[in-house]
Protein backbone atom coordinates (compact mmCIF):
# COMPACT_ATOMS: atom_id res chain seq x y z
CA UNK A 1 0.00 0.00 0.00
CA UNK A 2 2.89 2.46 1.08
CA UNK A 3 5.09 1.40 -1.97
CA UNK A 4 1.96 1.95 -4.03
CA UNK A 5 1.47 5.27 -2.93
CA UNK A 6 5.43 6.04 -3.40
CA UNK A 7 5.48 5.15 -7.03
CA UNK A 8 2.28 7.24 -7.44
CA UNK A 9 4.07 10.08 -5.89
CA UNK A 10 7.02 9.44 -7.95
CA UNK A 11 4.96 9.54 -10.78
CA UNK A 12 3.20 12.49 -9.89
CA UNK A 13 6.34 14.39 -9.77
CA UNK A 14 8.02 13.65 -12.81
CA UNK A 15 4.53 14.17 -14.57
CA UNK A 16 5.12 17.73 -12.90
CA UNK A 17 8.68 18.39 -14.07
CA UNK A 18 8.18 17.38 -17.37
CA UNK A 19 6.05 19.57 -17.80
CA UNK A 20 7.51 22.60 -16.26
CA UNK A 21 9.77 22.77 -19.51
CA UNK A 22 12.06 26.17 -18.02
CA UNK A 23 12.01 25.36 -14.76
CA UNK A 24 15.63 24.67 -13.71
CA UNK A 25 16.66 21.80 -12.12
CA UNK A 26 16.91 21.26 -8.70
CA UNK A 27 19.63 23.95 -6.62
CA UNK A 28 20.81 24.76 -10.75
CA UNK A 29 22.43 27.92 -11.06
CA UNK A 30 20.56 29.22 -8.22
CA UNK A 31 21.77 31.42 -5.81
CA UNK A 32 21.19 29.87 -2.33
CA UNK A 33 20.38 32.88 -0.18
CA UNK A 34 21.85 31.02 3.05
CA UNK A 35 19.44 32.04 5.87
CA UNK A 36 19.46 30.87 9.31
CA UNK A 37 16.92 28.70 10.10
CA UNK A 38 14.58 30.91 11.67
CA UNK A 39 14.28 33.08 9.25
CA UNK A 40 13.80 30.56 6.33
CA UNK A 41 10.97 29.19 8.13
CA UNK A 42 9.42 32.75 8.32
CA UNK A 43 10.58 33.81 4.61
CA UNK A 44 8.49 30.18 3.16
CA UNK A 45 5.71 30.88 5.55
CA UNK A 46 5.65 34.33 4.05
CA UNK A 47 5.88 33.07 0.45
CA UNK A 48 3.05 30.84 1.00
CA UNK A 49 1.06 34.03 2.09
CA UNK A 50 2.13 35.73 -1.21
CA UNK A 51 0.36 32.53 -3.28
CA UNK A 52 -2.72 32.91 -0.98
CA UNK A 53 -2.79 36.79 -2.09
CA UNK A 54 -2.18 35.86 -5.63
CA UNK A 55 -5.15 33.43 -5.75
CA UNK A 56 -7.63 35.98 -3.85
CA UNK A 57 -6.13 38.79 -6.09
CA UNK A 58 -7.40 36.08 -9.45
CA UNK A 59 -10.60 35.75 -7.51
CA UNK A 60 -11.47 39.11 -7.20
CA UNK A 61 -10.60 40.14 -10.88
CA UNK A 62 -12.55 36.96 -12.06
CA UNK A 63 -15.76 38.19 -10.04
CA UNK A 64 -14.92 41.90 -11.37
CA UNK A 65 -14.65 43.14 -7.61
CA UNK A 66 -11.34 44.85 -8.95
CA UNK A 67 -11.17 47.26 -5.76
CA UNK A 68 -11.04 44.06 -3.51
CA UNK A 69 -7.94 42.91 -5.57
CA UNK A 70 -6.36 46.39 -5.58
CA UNK A 71 -6.34 46.31 -1.88
CA UNK A 72 -4.88 42.68 -1.75
CA UNK A 73 -1.83 43.58 -3.83
CA UNK A 74 -1.44 47.07 -1.84
CA UNK A 75 -1.67 46.17 1.91
CA UNK A 76 -0.77 42.43 1.92
CA UNK A 77 1.81 42.31 -1.01
CA UNK A 78 4.63 43.06 0.73
CA UNK A 79 7.45 41.36 2.99
CA UNK A 80 6.71 44.32 5.43
CA UNK A 81 2.69 45.04 4.98
CA UNK A 82 2.62 46.13 8.69
CA UNK A 83 3.53 50.24 7.70
CA UNK A 84 0.24 50.37 5.58
CA UNK A 85 -2.11 48.26 7.69
CA UNK A 86 -1.47 50.87 11.28
CA UNK A 87 -1.94 53.62 8.58
CA UNK A 88 -5.37 51.83 7.65
CA UNK A 89 -6.04 51.49 11.42
CA UNK A 90 -5.11 54.76 12.07
CA UNK A 91 -8.43 55.83 9.92
CA UNK A 92 -6.29 57.28 6.66
CA UNK A 93 -8.39 56.44 3.79
CA UNK A 94 -7.47 53.60 1.48
CA UNK A 95 -6.92 55.35 -1.61
CA UNK A 96 -4.68 57.83 0.81
CA UNK A 97 -2.58 54.97 1.79
CA UNK A 98 -1.96 53.56 -1.98
CA UNK A 99 -0.84 57.03 -3.03
CA UNK A 100 1.55 57.38 0.01
CA UNK A 101 2.90 54.19 -0.70
CA UNK A 102 3.78 54.71 -4.52
CA UNK A 103 5.50 57.94 -3.48
CA UNK A 104 7.37 56.00 -1.20
CA UNK A 105 8.50 53.04 -3.57
CA UNK A 106 9.32 55.71 -5.91
CA UNK A 107 12.01 57.19 -3.19
CA UNK A 108 13.31 54.02 -2.74
CA UNK A 109 13.76 53.41 -6.24
CA UNK A 110 15.45 56.72 -6.82
CA UNK A 111 17.55 56.84 -3.87
CA UNK A 112 18.92 53.43 -4.33
CA UNK A 113 21.25 53.21 -7.43
CA UNK A 114 21.21 49.21 -6.96
CA UNK A 115 17.62 49.19 -8.22
CA UNK A 116 18.66 50.90 -11.59
CA UNK A 117 21.12 48.59 -12.29
CA UNK A 118 20.64 47.55 -15.96
CA UNK A 119 23.06 44.41 -15.36
CA UNK A 120 21.78 42.68 -12.43
CA UNK A 121 25.17 40.37 -12.62
CA UNK A 122 27.47 43.45 -11.33
CA UNK A 123 25.89 43.63 -7.75
CA UNK A 124 26.20 40.78 -5.18
CA UNK A 125 23.64 38.38 -4.30
CA UNK A 126 22.17 40.09 -1.61
CA UNK A 127 21.24 43.05 -3.68
CA UNK A 128 20.22 41.48 -6.45
CA UNK A 129 17.70 40.05 -4.13
CA UNK A 130 16.73 43.41 -2.73
CA UNK A 131 16.47 44.51 -6.27
CA UNK A 132 13.73 41.97 -7.07
CA UNK A 133 11.82 42.36 -3.86
CA UNK A 134 11.62 45.92 -4.32
CA UNK A 135 10.28 45.67 -8.12
CA UNK A 136 8.03 42.73 -6.60
CA UNK A 137 6.53 45.81 -4.06
CA UNK A 138 6.70 48.18 -6.79
CA UNK A 139 4.80 45.86 -9.59
CA UNK A 140 2.58 45.09 -6.80
CA UNK A 141 1.48 48.97 -6.14
CA UNK A 142 1.54 49.38 -10.27
CA UNK A 143 -1.25 46.76 -10.28
CA UNK A 144 -3.18 48.25 -6.85
CA UNK A 145 -3.21 51.14 -8.94
CA UNK A 146 -4.62 50.17 -12.48
CA UNK A 147 -7.67 47.99 -10.44
CA UNK A 148 -8.64 50.53 -8.19
CA UNK A 149 -8.98 53.47 -10.44
CA UNK A 150 -10.95 51.46 -13.13
CA UNK A 151 -14.20 51.90 -13.67
CA UNK A 152 -16.77 50.14 -11.90
CA UNK A 153 -18.24 47.57 -13.01
CA UNK A 154 -14.64 47.67 -15.06
CA UNK A 155 -14.27 47.98 -18.50
CA UNK A 156 -12.86 45.36 -21.36
CA UNK A 157 -9.70 47.94 -21.31
CA UNK A 158 -9.67 47.74 -17.70
CA UNK A 159 -9.41 43.97 -17.63
CA UNK A 160 -6.89 43.97 -20.14
CA UNK A 161 -4.48 46.80 -18.18
CA UNK A 162 -5.35 44.89 -14.80
CA UNK A 163 -4.22 41.73 -16.09
CA UNK A 164 -1.32 43.23 -18.05
CA UNK A 165 0.09 44.57 -14.53
CA UNK A 166 -1.01 41.04 -12.49
CA UNK A 167 1.81 39.86 -15.15
CA UNK A 168 4.47 42.14 -14.33
CA UNK A 169 3.63 40.82 -10.60
CA UNK A 170 3.63 37.37 -11.68
CA UNK A 171 6.93 37.94 -13.89
CA UNK A 172 9.17 39.29 -11.04
CA UNK A 173 7.81 36.12 -8.50
CA UNK A 174 8.97 33.46 -11.58
CA UNK A 175 12.57 35.78 -11.93
CA UNK A 176 13.55 35.67 -8.49
CA UNK A 177 12.52 32.05 -8.13
CA UNK A 178 14.99 31.20 -11.06
CA UNK A 179 17.62 32.93 -9.34
CA UNK A 180 17.36 32.10 -5.43
CA UNK A 181 16.62 29.33 -3.68
CA UNK A 182 16.93 28.74 0.24
CA UNK A 183 17.92 25.19 0.67
CA UNK A 184 20.06 22.85 -1.07
CA UNK A 185 17.77 19.97 -2.46
C1 LIG B 1 12.55 38.57 -4.25
C2 LIG B 1 12.43 37.16 -4.48
C3 LIG B 1 11.10 36.48 -4.51
C4 LIG B 1 9.89 36.98 -4.96
C5 LIG B 1 9.60 38.35 -5.57
C6 LIG B 1 8.94 35.94 -4.78
N1 LIG B 1 9.53 34.83 -4.23
FE1 LIG B 1 8.59 33.10 -3.68
N2 LIG B 1 10.37 32.31 -3.07
C7 LIG B 1 11.59 32.95 -3.17
C8 LIG B 1 12.65 32.02 -2.79
C9 LIG B 1 14.14 32.33 -2.77
C10 LIG B 1 12.00 30.81 -2.43
C11 LIG B 1 12.68 29.51 -2.02
C12 LIG B 1 12.89 28.65 -3.28
C13 LIG B 1 13.76 27.43 -3.06
O1 LIG B 1 14.56 27.38 -2.11
O2 LIG B 1 13.66 26.52 -3.89
C14 LIG B 1 10.58 31.04 -2.61
C15 LIG B 1 9.60 30.09 -2.36
C16 LIG B 1 8.26 30.24 -2.61
C17 LIG B 1 7.24 29.25 -2.33
C18 LIG B 1 7.46 27.91 -1.66
C19 LIG B 1 7.12 28.03 -0.17
C20 LIG B 1 7.45 26.77 0.64
O3 LIG B 1 6.85 26.61 1.72
O4 LIG B 1 8.30 25.98 0.23
C21 LIG B 1 6.05 29.75 -2.78
C22 LIG B 1 4.68 29.09 -2.72
C23 LIG B 1 6.33 31.08 -3.34
N3 LIG B 1 7.67 31.34 -3.21
C24 LIG B 1 5.37 31.90 -3.92
C25 LIG B 1 5.65 33.16 -4.46
C26 LIG B 1 4.68 33.95 -5.19
C27 LIG B 1 3.26 33.51 -5.52
C28 LIG B 1 5.31 35.12 -5.52
C29 LIG B 1 4.77 36.30 -6.27
C30 LIG B 1 3.41 36.72 -6.03
C31 LIG B 1 6.67 35.04 -5.00
N4 LIG B 1 6.83 33.83 -4.38
C32 LIG B 1 7.60 36.04 -5.13
C33 LIG B 1 11.81 34.25 -3.57
C34 LIG B 1 10.86 35.11 -4.06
Amino acid sequence: MRAGLGKGLLLALLVLAGGAGTAPAAGGGRENLNLPDAVRGQFLADMRAHLGNLDDIVAAVAAGDFRRAAKVAAFHMDFGHKTWESLLARGMSEEDVLTVRRRFMEKAIARDPDLNVTDPGDVDAAKRFRVLAIRFHAAAGRFAEAAWFAYDPPSLDDHRRVLERLQEITAVCRECHATFRVRDD
